[in-house]
């Protein structure tokens, strides 16, 4: 059953195999010869629940899954920094010695962020020529950008034979994407892609930072990933607007009682009562967060007790919140939300990541995937014009290097 719609994992290695054999093949022809090539990888993934609760100091749970990043990479010895996107057949070139953010870059800008975070700890590479491949959809929601921060570092700490803790990498990548890359983002990302574990929720307290792995049942449902094909171009003013209204609304709550520090630390009884004192947009933000760590916590249990209508149940409520009181929606993925209710066999599905586009994520029982795959497809389809990317993903785990 799984193999229908899954990619097994001898189907995935023999393609990573072929990925490493192209990129080291381009890195050769475009840089030349040079030090012996090794290989990396490092996975997408995908938030279970838990909506814009991370940098509100709250509560998320989420996933690696198969789909990644795969990098060549070797050193270089005159410091100089190359890299190369098969995917967007794209060279950047430049040195190490003046790593700045550069729009004109790009994706470039990632790989970049990462190496300036590592020689700001003295982990500086005498040079570097970087090739990657993703097989995560660009723009979907699905942290194509964590995963190139992630896998950048990895290749950067082996070749280097350093070591560093799971959380100094974890917040190595975070500060390399919110201070240089410019995205104001919460640990989501960074975490669950450092991480990442094969059939395992992992359920995390952005405050505490203690994490909890849940397993994900497998053989009973699966996580499918619908691209609406559209958006996204709003998440980089939103998303910074949806920070800044959540550290207002923190404000008021916090002259009432000291103790508030973020969103996490306001109850639904101190919504109720003091929330109406607040501008309507600001009630609605504060109301989506407090409401959203409950469900977490619960879809957390639900899913340890191997509830999967109830975390479905959840995953469907959290959407509503997400659409009508944080905004984060697009027609198109309330679209995507009202058929996907439809298909028998569908337990929940909510927005993937930030929002304003990108991906939905459903909780869908393995005998129902095939249905899901085909109604949801001609239904939008017919509605919208557009064709969307429907793919089945199995929860994963962390980077690696990719044994030749
Ligand atoms: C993006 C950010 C994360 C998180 C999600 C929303 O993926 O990078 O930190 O805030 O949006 O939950």
């Amino acid at each position: 059953m799984l193999e229908s719609w899954a990619m097994n994992a001898e189907q995935n290695s023999a393609e990573t195999r072929q990925r490493c054999e192209r990129l080291a093949q381009a890195l050769v022809e475009r840089f030349g010869p040079g030090e012996p090539v090794r290989f990396f990888r490092a996975p997408g993934r995908v938030d279970l629940m838990g909506s814009h609760t991370d940098y509100n100091q709250g509560l998320i749970l989420a996933g690696a899954v198969d789909r990644d990043i795969v990098a060549a990479a070797r050193l270089r010895h005159d410091g100089k920094l190359f890299c190369y996107s098969l995917n967007l057949d794209q060279e950047v070139r430049g040195s190490l010695s003046s790593l700045k953010r550069d729009p004109a870059d790009g994706w470039a800008n990632y790989p970049k962020g990462a190496l300036f975070e590592l020689a700001k700890l003295d982990l500086t590479l005498p040079g570097l020529d970087l090739a990657v491949h993703g097989t995560i959809p660009v723009g979907g929601n699905l942290s194509s950008s964590a995963a190139l921060l992630v896998v950048t570092m990895t290749a950067a700490l082996k070749l280097l034979n350093q070591s560093l803790s799971a959380w100094e990498r974890i917040h190595l990548c975070h500060r390399a994407e919110s201070d240089f890359v410019g995205l104001p983002c919460g640990i989501l990302d960074q975490f669950t892609v450092v991480m990442g574990r094969p059939e395992t929720a992992l359920y995390l307290d952005c405050r505490s930072l203690e994490w909890q792995p849940v397993p994900f049942p497998a053989d009973r449902a699966g996580l499918v990933i619908t691209n609406s094909g559209v958006g996204r171009e709003l998440v980089a003013s939103e998303y910074a607007t949806r920070v800044a209204e959540c550290k207002k609304a923190v404000e008021h709550f916090h002259r009432y009682r000291a103790q508030v520090q973020s969103l996490r630390d306001v109850t639904e009884e101190e919504l109720t009562a003091l929330g109406p004192m607040l501008p309507e947009v600001l009630l609605r933000r504060a109301r989506h967060v407090v409401t959203e760590n409950r469900r977490v916590a619960e879809a957390a249990a639900a899913l340890r007790r191997g509830e999967l209508e109830e975390l479905g149940r959840i995953m469907d409520a959290g959407f509503v919140s997400s659409r009508d009181d944080y905004q984060i929606s697009i027609p198109e993925l309330d679209r995507l939300h009202a058929l996907m209710s439809q298909v028998p066999g569908v337990l929940g599905s909510r927005i993937a990541g930030a929002g304003w586009g990108g991906c939905m994520v459903s909780l869908v029982r393995l005998e129902a995937i095939d249905l899901f795959t085909k109604k949801v497809a001609a239904q939008y389809r017919e509605q919208t014009g557009r064709s969307p990317a429907i793919l089945a993903m199995n929860i994963s785990g962390g980077p690696e290097e990719i044994s030749g």
